[in-house]
């Protein structure tokens, strides 16, 4: 689980770019979270990546409180997270396996798991004929199913996406909600920061709602149509 308990993260000595923010996500959970363009949505992804740390408050994931994490702790903690970015970051240089297998390496699966991991999670994103390709012959949909198989590669409990579909056309974009969607299902806890009303509007999901700083609303859309 986690939770915030009265966050407030100040960048200077100014207006905060989190003010008091209390909330909790449940394990499981498919959470959306929006907010006009400075809102702190991004600050609060930090935070839970602690790339950065709470001037006020707590924040505590599996009972653990991020402030205490240190040296060894952290890259631990950090492996509990699947980050996807607007942008993709993937390697231009590097086939989508390579992609996924750089990531897995880098934590130390062996080549065993590599090899074996790797057509499951392609298989999950739709993109087992596409291992071989390099990621400029691909979509930007694709590219962005690339980064999911990326972040799910080493079995995290979290994901979190801040704005996945910024770079994707719409019909992709859904596609790609529906997608993290299904990895919910399957027992992850998946948080997607996103500007896009509509796309939130037809999913059905909890939506917390950001403006200033402030965590205005936390509700459920319901899925049907009025
Ligand atoms: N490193 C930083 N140093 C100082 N101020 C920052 C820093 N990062 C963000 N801010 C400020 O904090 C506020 C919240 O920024 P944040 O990036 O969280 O917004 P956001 O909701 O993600 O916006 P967008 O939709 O444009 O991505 C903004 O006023 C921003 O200028
Ligand atoms: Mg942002």
């Amino acid at each position: 689980m986690i939770e915030f308990k009265n966050v407030t993260k100040m960048y200077d000595r100014h207006t905060p770019a989190l003010e008091n923010v209390s909330l909790k996500i449940e394990d499981g959970e498919f959470v959306f979270i929006v907010g006009e363009s400075g809102a702190g949505k991004t600050t609060l992804t930090k935070l839970l990546l602690r790339q950065t740390r709470a001037s006020k408050g707590d924040i505590v994931v599996d009972g653990k409180r991020l402030k205490r994490l240190g040296l060894f702790t952290l890259p631990r903690y950090r492996r509990k997270i699947g980050f996807v970015f607007q942008d993709f970051r993937l390697f231009d240089q590097m086939t989508v396996y390579e992609n996924i297998a750089f990531a897995m390496r880098a934590v130390g699966a062996g080549r065993k798991r590599i090899r074996r991991s790797i057509p499951l999670l392609l298989k999950i994103v739709d993109l087992e004929t596409k291992a071989e390709r390099f990621p400029s012959e691909l979509s930007g949909g694709e590219q962005q199913r690339v980064a999911l198989a990326r972040a799910l590669a080493n079995n995290p409990k979290y994901i979190i996406a801040d704005e996945p579909t910024g770079n994707i056309d719409e019909k992709h974009a859904r596609e790609l909600i529906a997608l993290l969607s299904k990895i919910s299902e399957m027992g992850k806890t998946v948080i997607v920061v996103t500007h896009e009303k509509a796309l939130v509007e037809d999913f059905g999901k909890r939506v917390i709602t950001i403006s200033r700083g402030h965590l205005v609303a936390d509700r459920h859309i319901s899925q049907e149509k009025e």
